[in-house]
């Protein structure tokens, strides 16, 4: 037997790795995935080496990343519940992709991954391979085994030699995902809303109160939907979101304290941060702002919610989705044009715009003399047209009430 594991070099994983060799007896190959979490990888080709990983896949997917799947979302402007990036949500499945392709190459009929059986994520990584390979099983380690408590993690990890790192003997203060879109951080210190989450928590921007006291202005390129300068220099998908992810930060953009509803059922409370993400959430949505036509966006948007949703919900690889990727797709065609955002003190806010694939009419729209572009006359009857039910409305009640 042999399975692949989604392996992050982590303490988590590394039990995965030894429990999945020791109790189910199987070869065990390690995916880690480079996704711009910020960490070291060699680390974890020489943990999964020492234990003895029948072989090691360890892939920088940063590009694939942005370009594939951080791109077309943000194509949509995709919110879960108003407020969340779905930074998290986004990277599953990819992972689960090569996980499956992996598992193909290796001749390995079984994938594993270390979520636990109360969240989305195993959701998102079993959907996701269950859509790409219909025969694949999959072992998720936190739903079987009897590790139940955090004493018997660690008695396990003694037993079988599994380096603890000093500070996670204790209970770690919170469980991170970090990728190139975002940081999230749920559990333990965290699992109480009532209780404000303290500084230490954030990790990749600094306090909006602590930014510095001068704005900074960041002009940003779009062709078609899609981020392709910053400061009119070319560049590609990742180092794009990776420069502003450091602008971001810098100024404190893209906190969020949220209470989400998991697909599971349950609410759980995360801290997010997603300083790049914000900030060309803004400047999309500046872009688009003069270049998509009013029914073309106003569409758009009202599907947007159910996109979000199918993202958070794992159903990345479905029709439905791609149907409305589709349609997403095909409204970006002129979303060509640059936006000028200025960064300050947590705020991410649009103040220029210009695109030759501009819909925006000063000729029309302005308060002066405009030479007869627009006949103010024609206002006229539309407006009567559209009332004409509202009065008639107006005029039963009037006659009931008598
Ligand atoms: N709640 C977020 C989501 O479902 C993040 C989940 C993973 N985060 C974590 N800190 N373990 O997308
Ligand atoms: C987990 O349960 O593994 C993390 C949280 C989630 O998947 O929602």
């Amino acid at each position: 037997k042999k399975v692949v594991l989604a392996y992050s070099g982590g303490l988590d994983t590394s039990i995965i790795l030894k429990w999945l060799q020791t109790e189910y007896q199987c070869e065990v190959v390690t995916f880690t995935a480079d996704l711009g979490q910020g960490e070291e990888l060699e680390p974890a080709r020489a943990k999964a080496e020492m234990m003895g990983a029948k072989s090691i896949y360890i892939e920088d997917v940063r590009e694939e990343f942005v370009r594939d799947f951080v791109f077309p979302m943000f194509r949509a402007n995709a919110l879960y519940e108003g407020l969340y990036l779905l930074g998290t949500s986004i990277a599953r499945p990819l992972i689960s992709k090569r996980l499956v392709e992996i598992a193909a190459k290796e001749g390995a009929d079984a994938i594993a991954h270390g979520a636990t059986g109360k969240g989305n994520d195993q959701v998102r990584f079993e959907l996701a391979a269950y859509a790409l390979n219909p025969d694949i099983k999959v072992i998720a380690p936190w739903r079987d085994w009897d590790l139940t408590s955090r004493t018997k993690l660690l008695e396990f990890a003694e037993q079988h030699q599994i380096p603890v790192a000093k500070d996670k003997r204790g209970e770690a203060p919170f469980s991170v995902d970090a990728n190139l879109l975002h940081t999230s951080s749920e559990g333990k210190v965290l699992e109480n809303p009532a209780d404000e989450a303290p500084e230490y928590v954030y990790q990749r921007t600094v306090a909006p109160e602590d930014a510095p006291n001068a704005p900074e202005m960041v002009e940003i390129g779009f062709e078609k939907g899609d981020a392709v300068s910053i400061n009119g220099e070319s560049m590609s998908p990742a180092t794009i979101l990776t420069k502003l992810n450091e602008l971001g930060g810098k100024h404190g953009v893209g906190r969020l304290d949220l209470v989400e509803n998991r697909f599971v059922g349950m609410k759980s409370r995360g801290i997010y941060e997603t300083p790049g993400g914000t900030v060309l959430l803004e400047a999309h949505r500046g872009i688009e702002q003069i270049t998509l036509d009013s029914g073309a966006g106003h569409l758009k948007d009202s599907i947007m919610p159910r996109y979000a949703e199918l993202i958070y919900n794992g159903f990345w690889f479905s029709p439905e989705r791609e149907m409305l990727q589709a349609l997403i797709d095909k409204s970006q065609e002129h979303v060509t044009g640059t936006v000028r955002v200025k960064l300050y003190k947590g705020s991410a806010t649009t103040v220029a715009r210009w695109s030759d694939h501009s819909l925006y009419s000063e000729a029309h729209v302005t308060f002066e003399d405009d030479a007869g572009a627009y006949d103010q006359t024609d206002a006229k009857g539309f407006i009567q047209l559209n009332a004409l039910r509202l009065k008639l409305l107006a005029a039963r009640d009037r006659r009931l009430k008598g």
